[in-house]
């Protein structure tokens, strides 16, 4: 993965700060040490779901769903998947019997995902799923140690997996949230991680100064209150639930009250699909107000070599151009064409990731990479990285109001 900026951040006296800032982080923070992790008892653990098993379900939601679908979603089109994934992560009724209806309740091993224990969405969903199948050993639950749900799970006799210790809901995608139900469908854990250590290691290693991640969050940090929107625009369809990854990672980590002041700072994510979003919100960037930054994401290889065909359509000879050519060199040039118009407006922060192709190293090293860079950005926006004060509210009303209603 090769990430080129085109801009630069000099400023050495914030990017040492920041840098060993993060490397203390590590003592205190789990997901660091993630990509270092002996996956060998969630392998062992996969291999005592039975072969008749061909779907899991994830019952979760926020952290404890996202990050799995974003991989499995990138890796489902270019690798063959042992096992069907679907995720219930809304209180949608249509939703619910939507996904229901595309499952063989028989063949289905679910995964209750929640970090606290006591989500209200997992569990009604979960309340709804278990009133139709009433199966324990159809269960897995994945919580933190001691939580309310580990306790219910011990209660129906049911397997239970442990979250590692520090690890926050939307960074636990490398930990057994993320790697259970991956590996479950044939995903390669192993490579997953081997891509977030290099990043890691590339980061650590490069120390402070050569080290196109700290310039980056430096710039953003820098700049926060004019670009203070970061677009990420992926060329490929297969990275569309990776941006809603990213979404929840950049929007529930930093929108905050700073830490040393009464300030409410925040930079807003925006996740884009090129071409489409070409035809759509590119309009806005070019020339809208100029607060946004944007990250490309290209995919070097797709390893398919499908080509416009060599056709003249009458009336539309000038679309000749085309022909011969394979749409993976189409999408690249469109994102090269847009890359450079956006840099002749020389006003709007640009820079891009080019992954090579479609893997499990490769979706690991660009996790691994947005997480690291969310800690930088959080750090050094002055904000607390890994808390959510801010959902509670709507949370609180909430139970008030189901004390109030009667039901029928
Ligand atoms: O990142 C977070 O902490 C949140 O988005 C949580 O993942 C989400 O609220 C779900 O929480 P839980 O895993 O406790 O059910």
């Amino acid at each position: 993965m090769i990430n080129t900026l085109h801009f630069s951040s000099s400023d050495n006296k914030s990017k040492s700060r920041a840098f060993q800032t993060i490397r203390e982080e590590q003592k205190s923070i789990g997901y660091y040490a993630l990509p270092d992790q002996d996956t060998s008892s969630i392998l062992a653990y996969c291999r005592t779901i039975p072969d008749t098993i061909d779907t899991i379900v994830v019952i979760g939601i926020g952290g404890s769903s996202l990050g799995a679908k974003a991989v499995y979603e990138f890796i489902r089109p270019v690798k063959h998947i042992q096992r069907k994934l679907f995720f219930f992560e809304s209180t949608d009724p249509i939703n619910i019997r939507t996904l229901l209806s595309k499952i063989d309740l028989e063949k289905t091993h679910f995964l209750v995902i929640s970090k606290s224990g006591t989500t209200i969405e997992t569990f009604s969903i979960y309340k709804y799923l278990y009133s139709r199948h009433s199966h324990p050993a159809s269960y897995t639950f994945i919580t933190d140690p001691g939580s309310p749900l580990e306790q219910y799970a011990h209660s129906i006799q049911a397997s239970v997996l442990h979250l590692p210790d520090n690890v926050g809901g939307r960074f636990s995608v490398l930990s057994t949230v993320g790697l259970v139900p991956l590996a479950l469908c044939g995903v390669d854990i192993d490579a997953l991680l081997a891509g977030a250590g290099k990043i890691k290691e590339s980061f650590f290693n490069a120390g402070y100064m050569h080290n196109t991640l700290l310039d980056k969050a430096i710039y953003y940090a820098k700049h926060h209150a004019q670009y203070h929107i970061n677009c990420l625009f992926a060329y490929s369809e297969s990275l569309k639930y990776f941006c809603e990854w990213y979404v929840q990672l950049w929007g529930e980590s930093l929108g905050k009250h700073q830490r040393h002041s009464a300030f409410h700072v925040g930079l807003t994510p925006i996740g884009l699909i090129g071409p489409k979003d070409q035809h759509s919100f590119l309009q806005l960037i070019m020339e809208g107000t100029r607060d946004k930054s944007v990250t490309f994401i290209k995919i070097e290889d797709f390893n398919d070599t499908i080509a416009i065909p060599d056709i003249t359509l009458p009336h539309l000879e000038s679309l000749d151009v085309l022909n011969g050519l394979p749409f993976e060199t189409l999408i690249n040039m469109q994102c090269d064409s847009v890359t450079q118009a956006l840099l002749n407006e020389q006003d709007i922060p640009v820079d891009t990731i080019t992954i090579p192709k479609a893997d499990e190293t490769n979706i690991g090293a660009l996790i691994f990479y947005y997480e690291l860079l969310t800690s930088l950005v959080g750090e050094l926006i002055d904000v607390n990285t890994y808390d959510q004060p801010g959902v509670e509210a709507g949370k609180i009303i909430l139970k008030q109001k189901l004390k109030g209603i009667s039901r029928a």
